[in-house]
């Protein structure tokens, strides 16, 4: 018989900026964890720590396609999350968000294990409603270039709902907004490692847009508390449930915030807004706050100080 309090965690995408995170805290509150990647945007540099630890396991696979394991919970965060990476194969894109969650629900459907999506703010589009909060349906386009990211994610959760409903699945839905942290990867176009590389390397730093339009971000740490505050609450509460940080700047803020802990000499430079950028974007957080007790902890210059080192760390060893 298995021990009730060290369980058997399946994360996917777990060599990923959040999974890796995730595999760490799980494994140090004493679970062992089976991390499942294809390794199209997560690296084994995220997870070579934990590579001899024997509460760690690292498997090769790609969520569009079943799997066949044992494990007490699923964590399923496999899925490119910046525009660069979802848009450079949009069809994989959708797959990997709807095939990959039919394949997980399966799973914890023979396993009777409960399960926790990756959701993402996205899902309310260009939202008309500020700040968003769970109830809110969203204004999303179709048919754009960021809809195989958004409508993957959404039917996802429909799918989440609907093995809940139909199967009686132990399921939780996280939405997730910007989080920012270690191990971010230095090149995928999002605002907060754009401005720190672009300042470390004394490159203009690029806002789109005139900069007024504002996003709030979380520190990676405080998101994976809200994780396993989520995956611990009552089986009645599923989420949708906001995890993020309401604080917003403005992006002309933020590039100036950079440059100050930085250092930076860089200038800033403007380019025009792409298509379907959201002009603003903020959770609602009082959901999580009831249920689950939670709310962002790391002061905004602390987590960018942490993060600046990190990439500071990685061009130094990049050279
Ligand atoms: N970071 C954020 O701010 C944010 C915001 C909203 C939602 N999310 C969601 O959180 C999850 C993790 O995001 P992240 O920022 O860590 O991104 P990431 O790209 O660093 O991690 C995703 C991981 O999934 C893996 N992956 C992709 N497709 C796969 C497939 N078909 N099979 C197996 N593995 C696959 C990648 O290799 C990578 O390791 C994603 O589902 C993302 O949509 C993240």
């Amino acid at each position: 018989m298995r021990d009730l309090i060290r369980k058997q965690v399946l994360v996917t995408g777990g060599a990923g900026f959040l999974g890796s995170h995730l595999c760490e805290q799980l494994i140090g509150n004493g679970h062992d964890v089976l991390c499942l990647d294809n390794f199209f945007t997560g690296t084994r540099d995220n997870i070579i720590h934990l590579m001899e630890n024997p509460r760690f396991e690292l498997m090769r696979h790609d969520i569009t396609f079943p799997l066949y394991v044992e494990v007490d919970e699923i964590y399923n965060l496999a899925c490119p999350a910046s525009p660069i990476h979802y848009q450079h194969d949009p069809v994989q894109t959708t797959k990997t968000s709807v095939h990959g969650a039919i394949n997980v629900l399966g799973l914890a459907k023979r396993l009777g294990a409960k399960i926790m999506q990756a959701s993402t703010s996205e899902v309310y589009g260009d939202p008309q409603v500020h700040p968003q909060t769970e109830d809110y349906w969203g204004h999303v386009n179709p048919i754009g270039y960021r809809s195989c990211y958004d409508e993957g994610k959404r039917c996802a959760e429909t799918l989440f709902f609907d093995y809940r409903r139909q199967h009686d699945i132990r399921i939780k839905v996280a939405r997730i907004f910007n989080t920012y942290g270690p191990r971010m990867h230095p090149n995928d176009g999002r605002v907060v490692s754009n401005f720190i590389v672009q300042a470390l390397t004394g490159q203009p730093i690029t806002i789109y847009g005139d900069g007024s339009q504002t996003r709030s971000f979380c520190y990676v740490d405080d998101l994976v508390d809200g994780f396993l505050r989520l995956m611990d609450s009552p089986d009645e509460f599923t989420g949708p449930v906001n995890i993020g940080n309401p604080v917003d700047l403005t992006m002309i803020e933020l590039a100036e915030e950079i440059l100050a802990l930085t250092g930076s000499e860089s200038r800033i430079k403007y380019e025009p807004l792409p298509t379907d950028d959201p002009v603003q974007r903020k959770p609602d957080i009082s959901l999580a706050s009831t249920e689950l007790g939670w709310q962002p902890r790391t002061d905004r210059r602390e987590g960018l100080g942490k993060t600046i080192a990190y990439f500071d760390n990685l061009l130094t060893r990049q050279g």
